[in-house]
This record gives structure tokens, C-alpha cells and sequence, in this order.
């Protein structure tokens, strides 16, 4: 297959990648072709660490599968046309118009974005039934979940070309039946960050994170995740999300932001990355049960309203965010019902 991917960040960068290593052709593009460069040289490092654990076996033929493309318009007749710029509508919107404009008529159109509902995107795409979600979760390399989400224009076939194309990956996919912002493990993990975010004052990020990573089993602290995935990225997921009815405000992610603190991609955020944070185990945090009920209540949303079903929330959780335990499962443990 011949894909395009539209964005070099982090995740555009990632996603080209993982599909270089299940074998496609991979053009990239991105208006700054200094991220270009910087996607380049992480997909380098990442190939080469899949190397040492002996999970590829050449990272020049990897290499060689990925292209840098001079243009949206050289996507044309690409198999599978891939956005993943930055989480703004507007920009969404301008990239998805060009590329379908150049996307023959057997090509798949998608968009990695987090929240906003594929039904709105696909308005600006010339073939709509073609175009579905197709969100990755970072670090797409090593996270095995994908969200495939139906927008009401999206049509069944196309639906079902894309979960098997995320099968070929090598990936489970999460077949997302209504086309809500945020989809469904977002919605789940802005609930997290949320309720993190809420304690901030009565509880340090130390001991808020210390909780999640030492009682909840979570694969790295609720602020070290911010820090992670992208403070700049929450910001603009928050206010994509609060013009479609979620208010998810968290002042201090805002403040960081200002300075020119965007978490790891900057070197810092609610913590240092000048060399790598651990995680310590302190005491006098919350109760568990407080990071994870709006979690839970969310969770149960979902259920209720027929976008997944519980098994499916739990193992979106457990593949998509690292958590040993499925939310409804962990939740049920911790004694919420
Ligand atoms: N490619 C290849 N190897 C990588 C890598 C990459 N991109 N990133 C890390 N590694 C390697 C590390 O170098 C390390 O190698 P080593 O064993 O040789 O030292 C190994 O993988 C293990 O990594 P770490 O030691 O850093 O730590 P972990 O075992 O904790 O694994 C993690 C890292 C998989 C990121 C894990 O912490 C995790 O699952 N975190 C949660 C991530 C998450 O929740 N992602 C979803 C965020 S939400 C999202 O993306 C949606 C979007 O819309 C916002």
C-alpha cells in the first residue's frame, strides 16, 4: 500500500513509522521542514532501538520505505491518505480540503485527530464517505490500540478497509460506533487529567503521580502523560472539546504553556526533562477513588449510549493508555460502583 501522511509531529512522524514497519511506502509532509528533519531522525532512533531488542531486522530497509514529499499534492493516488497536523480545526480543515483534491477516487482519507468529531472534518473532504478517524495513541510505535471511527458520512465499506488496514498493522483496532469528541479513550483520559488537575493545590504533582503510578498501576504519572503527549496539544484539545460542550480546564497547563513550556518536546513542564524524571513513591496523596471516578462515570457514558461496549472501554484503556487493568475493572476494585 501507498500512504501519505500529512504532519510530521510527534504523532505523524510516529504513524509514518509504523507503517514503513508493516512493509507500505510512506510519503511524509509537513510545512516545516525542520520537524521534517526532526521526524527523520526519531524514527531513526526509534527503528534503531527496535533493532537492539531484535524486533526488526535492518533499519536501512525501513528507512528506505519512507519519503519526504515535496507537497499535499504529491499524496495523489496514495492507497491511504493519513492528517495528522496540529489539533486545530481550521488547519485540519485547509489540509483535509487540498488533500482530497488530489486523492483519486479508490483512496482512503484519514484523520489522527484526538478529539474533533470526524462528521464535522468530513465536510471539507471531496469524498466523504471515504473519509473515517484513524487515531493512534503516542507513541504509536509502541502503543497497540486504534481507535476507527465512523463519522455519519463515513461509508461501511470504508469503515471496515480501515480497521483491517489497522489489523495489518499488526494492531487491535477500537471500532468507535458514534462520533462523540474526544471518541472514547480521550474522553476517558481527559476525565483523568481533570480530576488530576483539580487536586492540584490540596496535592502536589508528586503525590498526585506517585498515586496513579504506584496504586493505580498507571505506566507513568498523570502529569508525566501531560508532559508526554503535549502540554500545547492539551491546550488545544481543551479548547477544540469546550467549542463542543466538554469543559476540561486545567489553568496550570495553561500557564506552563505561556512560558513556553510544553512538557518533553520543550525540555520541560510540570517536570524537568533535562535528564529523565522518575517517578517517586511519597506518601499523604489523594484516595485513588478520586483520580478515577469521573473516569469511571465517563466510562459508563460510553456504555450507556451505545459507543462501546464495556469490555471494549476496558481494553481501549488497558492498550491505549498502558493501564494494567481495564478503567471499569480498576474502578470496580477500588470499590466505585
Ligand atoms: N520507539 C522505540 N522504542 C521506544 C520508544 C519509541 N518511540 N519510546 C520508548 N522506547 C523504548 C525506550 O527507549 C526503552 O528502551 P530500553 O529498554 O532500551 O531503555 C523502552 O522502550 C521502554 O521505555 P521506557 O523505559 O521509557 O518506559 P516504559 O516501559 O514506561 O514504556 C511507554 C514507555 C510505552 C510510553 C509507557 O510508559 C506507557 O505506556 N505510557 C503511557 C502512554 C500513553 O498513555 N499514551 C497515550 C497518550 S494519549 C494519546 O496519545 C492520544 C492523543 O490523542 C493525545
Amino acid at each position: 500500500m501507498k500512504v501519505g501522511v500529512l504532519g510530521a509531529g510527534q504523532m505523524g512522524s510516529g504513524i509514518a513509522e509504523v507503517f514503513a514497519l508493516a512493509g507500505h511506502r510512506v510519503g511524509i509532509f509537513d510545512v516545516d521542514k525542520s520537524q521534517i528533519e526532526k521526524a527523520l531522525r526519531n524514527i531513526r532512533w526509534s527503528v534503531e532501538k527496535l533493532t537492539e531488542k531484535g524486533k526488526v531486522k535492518d533499519v536501512e530497509e525501513v528507512m528506505s520505505r519512507i519519503e519526504v514529499l515535496p507537497g499535499v499534492e504529491a499524496v495523489r493516488g496514495d492507497d491511504l491518505i493519513l492528517e495528522a497536523v496540529f489539533e486545530d480545526f481550521n488547519v485540519k480543515i485547509d489540509v483535509l480540503r487540498k488533500a482530497s483534491e488530489e486523492a483519486n477516487d479508490e483512496s482512503i482519507i484519514a484523520s489522527n485527530t484526538s478529539s474533533i468529531p470526524i462528521t464535522e472534518l468530513s465536510r471539507a473532504v471531496r469524498m466523504p464517505a471515504r473519509f473515517v478517524g484513524m487515531h493512534f495513541f503516542n507513541p504509536p510505535v509502541l502503543m497497540p490500540l486504534v481507535e476507527v471511527i465512523r463519522g455519519d458520512n463515513t461509508g461501511p465499506i470504508y469503515f471496515n478497509r480501515a480497521i483491517d488496514i489497522v489489523r495489518g498493522l499488526g494492531k487491535t483496532p477500537l471500532p468507535v460506533r458514534k462520533d462523540v469528541p474526544g471518541f472514547v479513550v480521550n474522553r476517558i483520559l481527559f476525565r483523568i487529567f481533570n480530576a488530576a488537575c483539580g487536586l492540584l493545590g490540596k496535592y502536589t504533582v508528586e503525590q498526585i503521580d506517585s498515586v496513579a503510578y504506584y496504586e493505580l498501576g498507571f505506566p507513568m504519572g498523570i502529569f508525566m502523560l501531560l508532559d508526554y503527549t503535549g502540554l500545547d496539544l492539551n491546550l488545544s484539545i481543551s479548547k477544540e472539546v469546550a467549542k463542543r460542550g466538554l469543559r476540561l480546564e486545567c489553568p496550570p497547563v495553561e500557564t506552563l504553556v505561556k512560558e513556553g513550556k510544553k512538557g518533553t518536546k520543550s525540555g520541560a513542564g510540570f517536570y524537568n526533562w533535562a535528564s529523565r524524571p522518575r517517578i517517586m513513591m511519597v506518601g499523604g496523596g489523594p484516595d485513588p477513588k478520586e483520580i478515577v471516578r469521573p473516569a469511571f462515570e465517563e466510562g459508563k457514558w460510553l456504555i450507556r449510549e451505545g459507543i462501546v461496549t464495556e469490555e471494549e472501554v476496558d481494553e481501549g484503556t488497558r492498550l491505549g493508555l498502558g493501564l494494567k487493568e481495564g478503567i471499569i475493572t480498576l474502578s470496580k476494585r477500588l470499590g466505585l460502583s
